[in-house]
This record gives structure tokens, C-alpha cells and sequence, in this order.
């Protein structure tokens, strides 16, 4: 009997070690993510898709890692309009934040990618970006032991492509962000917004009419909308257009979360607009006209006090104070 239950012991420690051995820690505010089927959380995957999404060896000159446009101190987005890839060359779009990007279906401002494991591979093959086709990079990281003994560890294969993306798509959906000051109030605390900050959430969530889009836990409907940013250009970013051929679609593009926006300047997929202030002022005027503007933007005739309480309702609410500033790990060598 007592070899019989030290048998089952045996055989449920193994277990716990090949399955699904990672909890996420959801932040107070954000609800249980959706992991996709044959992709389970791993501490060992996370922590190989924490070293490739930080190592610039992905890159054909070894200078530019995900982390180049992604940079945890810069709110895991970074300070410029457009991001910069190998020998210099800039992207024609701003480089979003990726927090919190687990909860996104559509990846990209035009939802071209599904999923962050359909999304991961695209920066690699990019030229623009990090310039390696997926034969290269596979027998790149191939080559260096650590990385070899570390997929056969996970997904016992040597590197595969899958495999990279599977690591990654992991290691980001621990990118989270929640336990803001908002999610406090929300859940009872109502001493956890300043008067100002309480003030500019009533206008959020009324007369400003942001929730029409910036909705949920993440403060995305995860949608696609014209607002009309860039609409003024000479030919103009038609945005999700180019994937669906929707005229309805044209200068569309996803709603961003709002979380940590106080990290992440400029704004807006062409960066073109530099502080909240100026956001706040564009809304405030309406968007951009267009003809496929959306019917929930208007004139909002915000006073200037107004406008200063919604800015601090962003900046203040929705930082939180576990903000997920990881330090690049060591890499296989
Ligand atoms: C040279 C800069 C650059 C590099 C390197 C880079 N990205 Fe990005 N990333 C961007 C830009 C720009 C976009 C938006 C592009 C678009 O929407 O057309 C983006 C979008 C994303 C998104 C979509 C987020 C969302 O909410 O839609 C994810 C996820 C992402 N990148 C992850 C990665 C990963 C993983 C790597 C490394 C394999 C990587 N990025 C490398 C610049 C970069
Ligand atoms: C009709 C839907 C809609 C409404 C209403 C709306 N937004 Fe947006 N918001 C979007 C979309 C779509 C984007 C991305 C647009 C782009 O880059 O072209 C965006 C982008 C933003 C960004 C930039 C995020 C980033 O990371 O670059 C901020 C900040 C923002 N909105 C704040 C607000 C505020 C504040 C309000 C209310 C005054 C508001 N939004 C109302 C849909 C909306």
C-alpha cells in the first residue's frame, strides 16, 4: 500500500513537470487570457522566450532583437515615431506596446497577424527588421549549444521555427499589466484616484465617449476603427483596408490599450502625435475628417479643465505599480 501511494507521488511529479507547469499571475482588473491548445505555459518556455525576444543574434547583423522596438523601460514600445531595424533602416509604422498583447486576437494595427504565435515570425523575415529568412535563423541559433539543449528540453527538437514562435508568443503573455489605480477604484477602493484623476474618469467614460472603443480590461475593443490619424496624407496609411479590401475598412486601424499610456510617446500608428496633450486636443476636435470616419467621434467641447482632468485619468489611473520592467536575461552561449 505505502509503495502503491509513493508510486502515484512518483508519477504525479512527473506529470506536473511535463504539463502545464506555469500559473500566470493575472494583476488585479485583468480576466484569465486564452492559451491556445498545444502552446501551454511552461517555466522552461517562457524563460527560452525571454532570451530570444532579448537576443539580437535573431537579426542577419546581430544588432537588432525584439527588445530594439520593444524595450521594457520604454513601456515595452519605444520613444521614436517609426522604429529602427538593422543597418538602419526605419519602419513604416510606430512600434506598439506589446503589454497586455496577449489578450489580442489580431495582432498589428491592421490585424494582418493572428495571435502572438502567428505574429512572432514576421520581425525576423522583415527586412527592414531583422532581415533573416527562417532557414537562416533556424540554423543561426542552431549553432549555439545553449539554444539547442534548451528546444530539446521544451519541444525535444533541435530549433525549429515553430518552436521560436511557440517560445516567444509564451514569454509575452507574461507582459501584463493590471493593479492600476483604476482597477483599485474599480474594485471598491474609491480613495485610490485623486479628485482630478475621478473627474477625468466620469469624462471617459461619458461626455469624452473614449469607452466607445477603449473598452474592457485592456481598454481596447480590440476593433478596428477610422479616427482618421493620417487621413490628411498624401497617399494616406489606408490601414486595415490593405487585409480585407473593405471600403468600409479604409484608414481603420485596432484600438490600442491604454494601459501604461503614459510610457509610451508618441502616439498613434505613425507616432504623429507627441504627448496626451496633443491627443486629447485631437479628440477634442473631433479626429480627422474623413469619409470614413467613425460615427463615434465628434467635437467633444472639453473646457481646458476637463481636458486636464481626462490627462491625468490616463496617466495616473491606468500606471500601475507593478509595472513589468524585466531585465534582459542571460543569454546561451
Ligand atoms: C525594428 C523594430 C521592430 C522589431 C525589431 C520588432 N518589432 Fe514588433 N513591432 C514593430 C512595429 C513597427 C510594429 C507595428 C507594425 C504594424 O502594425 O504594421 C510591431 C508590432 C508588434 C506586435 C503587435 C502588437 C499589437 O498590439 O498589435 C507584437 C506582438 C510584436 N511587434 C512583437 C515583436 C516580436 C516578438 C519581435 C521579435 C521577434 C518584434 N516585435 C520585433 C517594430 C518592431
Ligand atoms: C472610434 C473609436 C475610438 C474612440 C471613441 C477613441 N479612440 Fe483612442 N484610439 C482608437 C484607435 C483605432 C486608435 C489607434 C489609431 C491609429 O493609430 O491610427 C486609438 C489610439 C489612441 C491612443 C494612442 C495609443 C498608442 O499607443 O499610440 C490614445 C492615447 C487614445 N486613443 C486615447 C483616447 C481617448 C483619451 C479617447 C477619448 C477622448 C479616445 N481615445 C477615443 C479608437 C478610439
Amino acid at each position: 500500500m505505502r509503495f502503491l501511494t509513493l508510486l502515484l507521488f512518483a508519477i504525479s511529479c512527473v506529470a506536473t513537470v511535463t504539463a502545464d507547469d506555469y500559473e500566470l499571475q493575472y494583476p488585479l482588473g485583468l480576466k484569465p487570457m486564452r492559451i491556445p491548445k498545444g502552446n501551454e505555459l511552461t517555466e522552461a518556455k517562457i524563460k527560452l522566450g525571454k532570451q530570444l525576444f532579448f537576443d539580437p543574434r535573431l537579426s542577419r547583423d546581430d544588432t537588432v532583437s525584439c527588445s530594439s522596438c520593444h524595450e521594457p523601460s520604454k513601456g515595452w514600445s519605444n520613444g521614436d515615431d517609426f522604429a529602427t531595424g538593422v543597418r538602419g533602416q526605419r519602419t513604416g509604422r510606430s512600434a506598439p506596446t506589446i503589454i497586455n498583447a496577449g489578450y489580442s486576437y489580431f495582432q498589428f494595427w491592421d490585424g494582418r497577424a493572428l495571435m502572438l504565435e502567428g505574429q512572432a515570425l514576421g520581425p525576423i523575415q522583415s527586412s527592414v527588421e531583422m532581415d533573416l529568412t527562417l532557414e537562416e535563423c533556424v540554423a543561426k541559433l542552431n549553432k549555439i549549444e545553449g539554444y539547442r539543449k534548451q528546444f530539446q528540453d521544451v519541444f525535444g527538437t533541435d530549433v525549429t521555427s515553430p518552436g521560436i514562435a511557440r517560445a516567444i508568443a509564451s514569454f509575452e503573455r507574461t507582459i501584463l499589466s493590471g493593479n492600476a489605480p483604476y482597477d483599485k477604484f474599480k474594485a471598491g477602493d474609491k480613495s485610490a484616484l485623486s479628485d482630478a484623476a475621478e473627474r477625468g474618469r466620469k469624462l471617459f467614460f461619458g461626455k469624452a465617449n473614449c469607452s466607445a472603443c477603449h473598452a474592457g480590461p485592456n481598454f481596447s475593443d480590440f476593433a478596428f476603427h477610422n479616427i482618421g490619424v493620417g487621413m490628411d496624407n498624401d497617399p494616406p496609411d489606408v490601414g486595415r483596408f490593405n487585409e480585407t479590401d473593405m471600403l468600409g475598412d479604409r484608414g481603420s486601424f485596432k484600438t490600442a490599450t491604454l494601459r501604461e499610456i503614459d510610457r509610451t510617446a508618441p502616439y498613434m500608428h505613425d507616432g504623429s502625435l507627441g504627448t496626451l496633450e496633443d491627443v486629447v486636443d485631437f479628440y477634442n476636435k473631433g479626429g480627422i475628417a474623413n469619409p470614413q470616419l467613425d460615427e463615434e467621434l465628434f467635437p467633444l467641447k472639453l473646457t481646458v479643465a476637463q481636458k486636464a482632468d481626462l490627462i491625468t485619468f490616463l496617466k495616473e489611473g491606468l500606471s500601475s505599480e507593478d509595472y513589468p520592467d524585466f531585465k534582459p536575461p542571460a543569454l546561451p552561449k
